[in-house]
């Protein structure tokens, strides 16, 4: 433990990343301390902040503070609470238990998730984060080149909308910390844009499970009235489906930026580069019918 302020203590939980926080009231604090949280997000990637206990309205304001929330359609969700928080109960299938970067489907996903643990079981049920800068860094010389200019597709396959898509950078730049990061994940991401498909099913795989070597993760037991932010520019997460009974979490996520590759991706998409149809054209047709939604491959 080291203190950084008269009453916080620090607790560092991994050589990689994830530090717990306590002897604050996080929803009390003043600009100059968010300030400093802000920092330390940037620092350790996820923060913990044990006995906070939110009411759904101070969720919500605390998150406010950080930038504009996303909504959340009620699809069959909790009415009563406000439309900013995202609520998921384990009973309803809500184990988000395969590696991901939140939302990556989307053109912006979001900067941060804030969560509060509402109710869990008193074992099991841990999540696991992983850092995404330690992945890319301890990659291999022409391994890390060689990504630096590829692209991925991302889609929903896994929330039953395969067609919703997007197309991020291989390496992300952080445009806070410009630490290059691995930005491919085992939930969203199907296929490398530039490589033919063969290619892409030998060089994702190896990617999506290099960065939840263990080396690069940090694991967190919950206790009721946790909350935890994370970087999600950063990070991957990943629920373990090891419990039985009730586990409720509320999460608000601050709206997205622009996904920034680390410098101009100089190559073709695969099928602007293989220019006419053959038997294993198949493989391209999702990666094909995006890129012409997009307008960025003649009819
Ligand atoms: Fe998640």
């Amino acid at each position: 433990m080291s203190a950084i302020s008269n009453t916080w203590e620090l607790k560092k939980l991994g050589g990689s990343l994830g530090a717990e926080i306590r002897g604050l009231r996080l929803c009390d604090v003043s600009d100059a301390e968010l300030a400093h949280i802000k920092e330390l997000l940037l620092e350790y990637m996820v923060l913990f902040f044990p006995d906070q206990t939110p009411t759904p309205d101070e969720h919500v304001r605390f998150g406010g503070r950080f930038g504009p929330l996303e909504g959340h359609p009620h699809l069959g969700g909790n009415a009563e609470l406000p439309p900013e928080i995202f609520e998921l109960r384990a009973s309803a299938g809500g184990i988000a238990d395969e590696w991901h970067t939140d939302l990556t489907c989307q053109d912006n996903p979001a900067v941060m998730s804030i969560l509060h643990m509402v109710t869990c079981p008193e074992n099991g049920g841990d999540t696991m984060w992983s850092n995404l800068a330690a992945a890319y860094d301890e990659l291999s010389e022409p391994m890390r080149a060689i990504c630096e200019e590829l692209s991925a597709l991302h889609d929903a396959q896994a929330h039953g909308q395969p067609e919703k898509m997007a197309i991020h950078p291989v390496v992300r730049l952080h445009p806070e910390t410009g630490r290059k990061t691995l930005y491919v994940n085992e939930h969203f991401t199907r296929r490398i844009v530039e490589m033919t498909a063969t290619e892409s099913e030998v060089l994702l795989p190896m990617l999506t499970r290099w960065v939840t070597n263990p080396r690069f993760t940090v694991r967190y037991h919950w206790t009721p009235g946790t909350i935890a932010m994370w970087d999600n520019r950063a990070t991957q997460h990943f629920v373990l489906n090891d419990f039985v009974g009730e586990r409720l979490i509320q999460r608000v996520t601050v709206m997205g930026d622009e996904v920034r590759p680390t410098k101009p991706l100089p190559w073709r998409s695969w099928p602007e580069q293989a220019g006419h149809f053959t038997a294993s054209t198949r493989h391209d047709w999702q990666l094909q019918n995006h890129l012409r939604a997009k307008g960025l491959l003649p009819d």
